[in-house]
């Protein structure tokens, strides 16, 4: 799969860029907006074993953010199941070194839009933890809205914490907006 977008592309991922994947994703900074299954500290054999599941996936469900067709970041689903499998949780993350230039956005917009015909969809959402402001502003940017606060949903870092619940559907249309 590739997405050429402005500015970035989402495109399968390739055994060449776990180094690169490796690198952006060992960052505590990045790890503390994510689940505790992302690993920190982030080792190559980390990027491997994703990469060697993502490849292997079928459908595939996650993908790498490129910059000149380097991997920067990540972007993906988690497919509902049973009667929620008309629904997708969407996730992504960049390294640090890429953010404030609106590439989230841009990988946001474009994935969303594949993503619902891909895996034939009405509905993503997504569920940042309250504070993540940069995450919640790619959201609301690209077009996903606020539906409700998930209290007290969460722990991470040892914090329990309120996550804010973003969703778009199907229709919607997907956009950059200011
Ligand atoms: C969230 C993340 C993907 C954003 O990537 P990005 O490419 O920097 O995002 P963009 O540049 O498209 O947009 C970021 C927006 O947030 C704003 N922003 C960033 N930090 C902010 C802060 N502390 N307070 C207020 N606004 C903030 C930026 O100004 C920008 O908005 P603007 O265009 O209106 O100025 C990146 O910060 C990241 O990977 N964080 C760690 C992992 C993560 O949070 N993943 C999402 C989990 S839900």
């Amino acid at each position: 799969m590739q997405l050429d977008l402005e500015s970035c592309s989402v495109r399968s991922f390739r055994e060449s860029d776990a180094a690169e994947l490796a690198r952006h994703a060992n960052n505590r900074n990045v790890w503390m907006q994510l689940r505790d299954r992302f690993p920190h500290p982030y080792t190559i054999d980390d990027a491997r074993g994703f990469i060697a599941f993502a490849s292997g996936a079928d459908p595939e469900t996650a993908f790498a953010v490129a910059l000149d067709d380097r991997p920067v970041g990540s972007i993906g689903v988690v497919p509902g199941e049973d009667v929620e499998r008309c629904s997708a949780e969407i996730g992504y993350w960049l390294g640090e070194s890429c953010w404030g230039r609106g590439i989230a956005t841009r990988a946001l917009v474009g994935f969303t839009e594949y993503a619902f015909d891909a895996y034939e969809l009405e509905r993503l959402f997504a569920v940042p933890l309250a504070a993540n402001t940069a995450s919640c502003r790619v959201l609301e940017k690209a077009g996903y809205r606020l539906e409700g606060r998930m209290r007290r949903s969460a722990v991470k870092g040892g914090v329990v914490q309120d996550q804010l619940l973003y969703a778009i559907l199907r229709g919607d249309g997907a956009s950059v907006r200011a």
